[in-house]
């Protein structure tokens, strides 16, 4: 049995990938912050005949990462899925510091750490798959959610530069790119009323989820959740930046 790793379990799409990753008989190590919600997933999870360790930590502190990787040593993680991620609406030069330095913590430095702790090992194995979740925000500018929109560029550029480096290796690495998501994340990012939300309509987090378990483990480079996202994503390549960044703002907008 394998042993897949998944920040960010305790709800949304992490919950329904390590759902998934059950159903088809791989242990589980899940991280997210809140203790209880982890330890829930961990007994509705483990009648299904796998193990589930569950780990409560803030990724987005500068230690975990490391901590994470010794408090499993002597454990081979087949999979890593690098999902923990959160977004922040509003203008940059209003926004607090916390909640910049905060996303760009979790959403870039804590997933690139994991990523160089874990690899190694699945080199050594000469198998292994890393799947790290970024969005279609990382496909263009996002005012008003400026630093989210940049920290999901990063994701899909590192992702897909070292998948190339590794594609001899025996290991894969996923760029997975949801769009909008029925969880917790527009709560959290303050993105409920925005056009995206409201008018456009979101994805179930149990369809994405679906989306991205069949792309890990075919072990595609890139994948995008939707064929109505992976359209969008596609105009924004050949429509003017300005043009592209304007329509960017108006759906992340407020509507009424
Ligand atoms: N929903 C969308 O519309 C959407 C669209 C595109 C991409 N995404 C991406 O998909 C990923 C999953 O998001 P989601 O929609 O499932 O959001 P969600 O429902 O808010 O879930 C986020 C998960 O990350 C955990 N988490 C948050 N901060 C953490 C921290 N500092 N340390 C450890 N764990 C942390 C949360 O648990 P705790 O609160 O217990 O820590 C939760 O398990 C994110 O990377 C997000 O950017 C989402």
């Amino acid at each position: 049995m394998s042993t897949v790793l998944i920040t960010g379990a305790s709800g949304g799409i992490g919950y329904e990938l390590a759902k998934l990753f059950a159903r088809d008989h791989h242990n589980l190590v899940l991280v997210a912050r809140s203790a209880d919600k982890l330890a829930e997933v961990a007994a509705e999870l483990q009648p299904m005949g796998v193990s589930v360790k569950a780990m409560a930590l803030d990724l987005g502190q500068p230690f975990a990462p490391k901590f994470l990787f010794e408090q499993l040593q002597g454990m081979a993680v087949d999979i890593l899925i690098n999902n923990a991620g959160f977004g922040s609406y509003g203008e940059f030069a209003e926004m607090p510091e916390e909640e910049i330095v905060g996303q760009i913590n979790l959403n870039i430095t804590a997933l690139t750490e994991l990523t160089r702790l874990f690899l190694p090992a699945m080199i050594a194995r000469r198998s292994g798959r890393i799947m790290n979740v970024a969005s279609t925000a990382g496909f263009q500018p996002g005012p008003l959610l400026a630093v989210y929109y940049a920290t999901k560029a990063y994701v899909i550029s590192f992702s897909e530069a070292i998948a190339n480096e590794l594609q001899h290796s025996g290991v894969t690495v996923t760029c997975f790119c949801p769009g909008a998501t029925h969880t917790g994340f527009a709560k959290r990012a303050g993105t409920e009323k925005s056009r995206l939300f409201k008018q456009f309509g979101a994805m179930s987090g149990e369809k994405v989820a679906q989306a991205g378990y069949r792309a890990v483990m075919e072990g595609r480079t890139l994948a995008i959740s939707g064929v109505h996202n992976w359209l969008v994503a596609q105009s924004s390549r050949f429509a003017p930046r300005k043009m592209v960044t304007a329509i960017s703002r108006w759906v992340a907008e407020k509507s009424e």
